[in-house]
């Protein structure tokens, strides 16, 4: 088995008397993008400072490519590129000079500022300064930034924060494109359901400090299966689904079913030859977001 680009076991910070972050563990591997899913204040944060060795985890262990954190943190941070809350960026500076600045930091050779620029698309911005690049650029050469160590993993905390829905979709497009065509471990946190559905391959649901759920973003979504069934006549539709043993709830827009998308076309074709007119057969949209409000009890995310 390959090892894990990042794998944490029972990481838990307590600060106080508080436990912030409490009994996590997940596993990150390379080519996909995992996303830690929670509304705010659920320790979203917290966890990331741990992963990037910002503060000691109270309890539990962080391997990056296979390396302790504790035994090996050198080793296990060179794999690691990270931006935590904002892209820390000098905007009297262009990004060039920006990211020259970071590159003779970390020992990085010049010719990669033209690798990492292109990779997030802002090559043709780069000698322009960062104070005119707008949020979605300014997160782009954050991204650029963290790559220029070459790293295996990379880490991003709500990177679609203040961003409009054209930056939101450029960052997902950049990280689908960096966890397919270049291999990186990406992991991301968001409060927002929408973003972490459509970008990520896999979510942790992350509610006061605790993993709820994980699981691919189908997985999730399917626990909740419902197809929505909207019909001309609703008594007799009722019939013909009892008859045929399949469960169902009414509600005021017609009907609700435990089945997929998929178990659709039989149960049309069973309305239509009784001449009952089908106005909507429909997986249920948002189901991932009734999943959470499920799971944290009510509480809802963006
Ligand atoms: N250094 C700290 N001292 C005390 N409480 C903290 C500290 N850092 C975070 N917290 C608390 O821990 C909880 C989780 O915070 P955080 O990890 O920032 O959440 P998220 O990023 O998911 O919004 C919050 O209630 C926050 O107030
Ligand atoms: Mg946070």
């Amino acid at each position: 088995m390959p090892t894990s680009a990042l794998a944490a076991t029972n990481l838990t910070k307590v600060i106080g008397d508080r436990t912030i972050v409490d009994d996590v563990s997940f596993e990150l591997r390379a080519g996909e993008v995992f996303g830690f899913l929670g509304p705010n204040g659920a320790g979203k944060t917290t966890t990331i400072r741990m992963l990037v060795g910002l503060i000691r985890p109270t309890r539990g262990s962080i391997a990056i490519c296979g390396f302790d954190i504790r035994r090996e943190f050198e080793k296990a941070m060179a794999c690691v590129g990270c931006i935590v809350e904002n892209p820390d960026l000098y905007r009297f500076m262009t990004g060039r000079e920006n990211l020259e600045h970071f590159a003779r930091m970390t020992g990085t050779a010049n010719g990669e500022i033209t690798r990492v620029a292109e990779l997030v698309n802002m090559a043709h911005r780069l000698d322009q300064r960062v104070g005119t690049y707008s949020l979605g650029m300014r997160q782009r050469l954050g991204i650029a930034q963290a790559m220029l160590g070459r790293p295996r993993v990379l880490i991003l905390d709500e990177p679609a924060n203040g961003l409009d829905p054209a930056g939101i979709r450029e960052i997902r497009e950049l990280l689908r494109t960096l966890a397919e065509e270049q291999g990186l471990a990406v992991f991301i946190s968001s409060h927002l359901l929408a973003e972490v559905e459509l970008t990520c391959d896999r979510v942790a649901i992350i509610h006061k400090g605790r993993i709820l759920r994980e699981g691919t973003v189908n997985e999730l979504i399917s626990s909740q299966r419902t197809l929505e069934l909207r019909v001309g006549d609703p008594d007799r539709a009722a019939a013909i689904l009892a008859d045929r043993g399949i469960e169902f709830t009414r509600d005021d827009h017609g009907f609700l079913l435990p089945l997929d998308e998929s178990d659709a076309p039989p149960i049309i074709a069973a309305m239509t030859s009784n001449n009952i007119e089908v106005f909507h057969a429909a997986r249920r949209a948002h189901t991932l977001e009734e999943m959470f409000i499920e799971a944290t009890g009510g509480e809802t995310v963006g």
